[in-house]
């Protein structure tokens, strides 16, 4: 059993200058009674402040695809910097990046980039508003598009405040947003087609966009039910709303372009993130030509910013991108992902602990409590949140580390070997889970 002596020392310092002691709040871990503070990462392990080895379940929430202080991506950076840390100015490598982009992308027919998912939901959700001359945006309970005012309702409501189920109430996730700004959501359940089309019936011509995450990950992993993609293009298209998938999560993930090359349904406009810069913060903006080009200087929709498309961001993307398209890259993927989740299914199963497992990639959610397939946020949300705390927080201890999410994940770093050594804190973990 890994103590962590240091990082209870860090918490008291950090807690002093820093607002709970941490840089953003999903990062407290009550699981630990602490914040996972780590003092570096490797491939498919993060260090502790003790020096404690952990293979990582967590990988950046997503963004280490390739494992962390991956070598090419290391290169890009050193390369960045010899070019002179460039900020604010564009480059052929901006142009390059773009073309690989839509190379890859199928519904990316320009890009515009950005730094976080958030700030690149931003820009889009005010583009699809200036393109259709509307400001209703319809998104999906239990979807999460970023922390920005705009978007950031219903992404995780308490149950006792969102709402009828088939027409939820939109639920601002943060205290300081104004509350007509719920007036421009409207909020329906994921995969119920007669409440999607009843919400369109009802404001679909005033709508913008219809947002999602083709995967919704940040629910632990919901697949959209066969046909229900299909039916929000055919909607869109009925409606003149623009489809906008949120891709800052699945990426390059599961395929080289993305979700919407896997569903087979291409949106109007996609954002990118997380794993496109291999852990460094770039995102982009992607969509048809037409709706593309209503930013300025050609139409008159604003995206500009001193940092926007940092060149060691763009030298990474184009690294990782690269990494992504040797041969046998999403293959590796799936093996090492089978290893792991035929293991966790055998130990849940022999131990007889109640989870259901829902996994796309090398992405997965465990939904303790759960024993059916989950496939909207209510059902999502009657998981026993104490039981994946105190799972979450059995493996870490045993050198796995998991953070206390939503969704957990592996990079192109893990080995079968490292999954065996994950299954060995899961087997005692569950062990613990089944005498408590
Ligand atoms: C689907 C989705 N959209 C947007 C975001 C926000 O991205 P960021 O954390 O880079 O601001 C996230 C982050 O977790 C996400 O999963």
């Amino acid at each position: 059993m890994v103590v962590m002596n240091s990082a209870s020392r860090l918490y008291a310092e950090a807690q002093q200058v820093i607002p709970g002691g941490v840089c953003a709040s999903y990062r407290t871990n009550r699981a630990l009674g602490h914040p996972f503070f780590v003092s570096r990462g490797a491939g498919a392990y993060v260090y502790d402040l003790d020096g404690h080895e952990y293979v990582d379940m967590c990988m950046s929430h997503g963004a280490s695809l390739l494992g962390h202080n991956h070598p090419a991506i290391k290169a890009a950076v050193a390369r960045a910097l010899d070019l002179g840390i460039i900020c604010s100015y564009d480059t052929e490598y901006h142009t390059a990046l773009a073309r690989k982009i839509i190379e890859l992308v199928p519904g990316a027919e320009m890009v515009r980039f950005a730094g976080s998912g958030t700030e690149t939901v931003m820009h889009a959700v005010r583009l699809a508003r200036a393109v259709t001359g509307r400001d209703v945006i319809i998104k999906f309970e239990g979807h999460f598009h970023g922390y920005s005012d705009q978007v950031y309702f219903s992404s995780a409501p308490p149950l006792t405040a969102a709402g009828p189920a088939a027409e939820p109430t939109p639920f601002a996730q943060s205290s300081g947003m104004p509350a007509d700004l719920g007036d421009l959501v409207v909020v329906v359940p994921f995969n119920d087609p007669a409440a999607l089309e009843a919400a369109f019936a009802r404001r679909g011509h005033e709508a913008a966009a219809l947002i999602m995450e083709p995967i919704n990950y940040d629910a632990g992993c919901i697949v959209p039910q066969p046909g229900f993609v299909e039916l929000c293009r055919d909607l869109c298209d009925r409606y003149g709303v623009l489809l906008f998938f949120d891709e800052v999560l699945t990426a390059f993930r599961m395929a080289p372009g993305g979700a919407q090359q896997v569903l087979g349904v291409t949106p109007d406009l996609c954002v990118l993130g997380k794993a496109l810069g291999g852990g460094m913060p770039i995102s982009a903006i992607a969509g048809r030509r037409d709706v593309m080009m209503a930013f300025r200087p050609v139409g008159d929709c604003e995206h500009s910013g001193t940092y926007l498309a940092h060149l060691t961001t763009v030298l990474a993307a184009l690294a990782a991108l690269e990494e992504y398209a040797r041969p046998g890259f999403y293959a590796r993927l799936e093996v090492v992902g089978r290893r792991f989740y035929d293991g966790f299914q055998e130990i849940a199963e022999r131990k007889g602990i109640p989870v259901h497992l829902q996994h796309v990639g090398p992405r997965f959610g465990m939904y303790f409590g759960l024993t059916e397939e989950v496939t909207n946020y209510r059902q999502a949300a009657q998981q026993d949140m104490d039981m994946l705390a105190r799972f979450t927080g059995g493996c870490t201890v045993r050198g796995a580390y998991f953070h206390i999410s939503a969704h957990h994940g592996f990079s192109a770093a893990h080995s079968e070997a490292d999954m065996d050594r994950v299954l060995e804190a899961v087997e005692g973990a569950m062990s613990d889970l089944g005498a408590g």
